[in-house]
């Protein structure tokens, strides 16, 4: 009966709708049911405040997006007047001419025609043995002169067939951070695999060599810089190795006293007839592998000294070097 008496009841007009609504708004805020207070002076100034910070802020806004149009089309003016003076050529003008007569090599075709090379290349062995006469540090710089010595022999005219023998644990780990699996060219070995040298020539570099292995040691030679004799010329049927050991001179005669004891020939680079060095005649396993490929392919021992050895192991000896040398001692 109450709901039809409210029925009856006159609408109340809007300002009465907002008012209710500020009460039941009040309620809900005010949980303690405390009526709302009204706004302070302080506060409808602190609003006002706000009101113009806002429209202000909308106004600079405004601002800087003008600017940056008007930026942007001065640049634009700028670049049309350019090629109004300066007009392009056409790309096609410029694009080099295919030649139809050289026919179209895959990615995977240049791959294996490289493979191809590197397996009839002159054989070179990176005797990687030394690996428990290496401390962490000099293992990690060995691994790096292994990487750098990859990527000679990738963009070498002449790649060899690089053979990386006797790899231990901490050198493999090192070449899984340079995804050695996926390298080309590069045969490795692991030392657990092969603990003798004899049993890997035998088993993989000579296996269908039917000559006696004294004849077939004949055939190899250790590079070392005590050896006394020069390395005059290379022979791509021949098989070089190279000592892979970072030892700061620690090991004196290591790899001469290794090819001794394997029963090979040993040679140093002749170095001494062309150039005269700062300091010792030892270079490192990568710039050794370097000289000896930048050789095979200009036969040029000067030219392969003096491009590959780093400039601080080279003396000044040209005429002028030796005078501003004279220069220099005078004025001290
Ligand atoms: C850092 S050296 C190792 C030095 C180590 N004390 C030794 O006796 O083998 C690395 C390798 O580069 C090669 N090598 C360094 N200098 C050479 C040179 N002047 N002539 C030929 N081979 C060289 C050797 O095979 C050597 O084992």
């Amino acid at each position: 009966m109450e709901k039809a008496d409210n029925d009856k009841e006159e609408p109340k007009d809007d300002n009465n709708k907002i008012q209710n609504n500020n009460e039941l708004d009040n309620k809900d805020n005010n949980k303690d049911d405390k009526p709302k207070l009204p706004i302070s002076k302080n506060q409808l100034k602190k609003m006002k405040r706000q009101e113009e910070w806002k429209q202000k802020m909308e106004k600079i806004k405004a601002y800087k997006k003008e600017k940056k149009k008007e930026k942007k089309r001065l640049k634009r003016e700028e670049r049309e007047k350019e090629e109004l003076l300066n007009p392009k050529k056409d790309i096609n003008e410029t694009k080099p001419e295919i030649n139809k007569d050289i026919p179209f090599k895959s990615r995977k075709q240049i791959k294996e025609e490289f493979k191809e090379k590197c397996r009839n290349g002159m054989r070179v062995i990176v005797d990687c043995d030394f690996e428990h006469l290496m401390d962490e540090r000099c293992i990690k710089s060995m691994v790096r002169q292994i990487v750098d010595l990859y990527s000679i022999n990738k963009t070498s005219s002449n790649p060899f067939r690089v053979i990386l023998y006797g790899v231990g644990k901490q050198i493999k780990e090192g070449l899984e951070k340079s995804d050695y699996k996926n390298w080309i060219g590069v045969e490795i070995y692991f030392k657990e695999d092969y603990p003798t040298f004899d049993k890997f020539i035998e088993d993989i570099l000579y296996k269908d060599d039917k000559r006696p292995m004294n004849d077939i040691k004949n055939n190899i030679y250790y590079l070392s810089a005590d050896s006394e004799n020069n390395i005059e010329n290379v022979d791509n049927n021949a098989t070089y190795i190279i000592g892979g050991i970072v030892d700061r001179n620690k090991y004196k005669g290591l790899s001469l006293n290794k090819a001794k004891e394997l029963g090979i020939n040993h040679g140093k680079f002749p170095i001494g007839e062309y150039l005269k060095l700062q300091s010792s005649q030892v270079l490192t396993t990568n710039h050794t592998f370097h000289i000896l490929n930048e050789f095979s392919i200009k036969h040029d021992w000067k030219e392969a000294f003096v491009s590959i050895i780093p400039k601080r192991k080279q003396e000044e000896n040209d005429e002028n070097n030796d005078l501003e040398e004279d220069k220099k001692s005078d004025n001290k």
